[in-house]
């Protein structure tokens, strides 16, 4: 269950230095006034780094199944006035966006997707043509919280359900130490 404590505690780890968040925003090369999809806000850390790199003239669609997640990166938002973010109630099965973006973020919400081939499917139709979709996801480390629990999916399933749904990859990275990072293109 997603109450305010667990949002702030998934924001305090999204912030810790072991998940390197400057390199992360730093290898998906936004620029001012793109627009970008985070799936999956949570406490919505890296919603609120994306509203400042892409600036005023930018927009960042904050998306989400849990309203307590949505209602939280609300509250911050007015609260610390930035202007823009949206954000959007999304069903388990799949987005919706009002616009097409440059950018669709996933951060350690893969492995929660119940039907990782379907929910992937439409998305090309959400994204720009030289967009992009950033997946990051826990690797699996074998005995460990992520591994025991299947909070995790292995590099080579990201990439096959991918390739499926009809993107490629343009970049794969590996300075994560739990998780792999992949840019997929269309
Ligand atoms: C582990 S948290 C990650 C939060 C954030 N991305 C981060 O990196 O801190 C997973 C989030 O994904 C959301 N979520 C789970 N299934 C989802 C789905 N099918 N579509 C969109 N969001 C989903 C959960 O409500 C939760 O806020």
């Amino acid at each position: 269950m997603l109450t305010n404590f667990r949002l702030n505690m998934l924001n305090r780890e999204a912030a810790s230095p072991r998940y390197k968040s400057s390199e992360i925003i730093k290898n998906m090369d936004i620029k001012r006034g793109d627009i970008i999809a985070d799936i999956g806000t949570g406490g919505g850390y890296f919603t609120f780094k994306f509203s400042i790199e892409v600036g005023m003239d930018g927009k960042v669609y904050a998306l989400d199944t849990n309203q307590k997640s949505l209602d939280f990166v609300n509250n911050k938002s007015q609260q610390e006035v930035f202007d823009n973010i949206k954000t959007v109630k999304v069903s388990e099965n799949g987005i919706y966006l009002p616009e097409k973006v440059d950018t669709i973020f996933l951060r350690n919400v893969f492995h929660h997707l119940p039907q990782q081939d379907e929910y992937f499917k439409n998305m090309g139709k959400f994204l720009k043509n030289d967009g992009k979709i950033v997946v990051i996801d826990y690797k699996n480390k074998g005995f460990c919280f992520t591994g025991i629990f299947g909070h995790y999916t292995s590099e080579q399933n990201v990439m096959d359900i991918m390739e499926r749904a009809g993107f490629f990859v343009g970049e794969k990275l590996d300075f994560l130490p739990e998780q792999s990072f992949i840019i997929f293109k269309k």
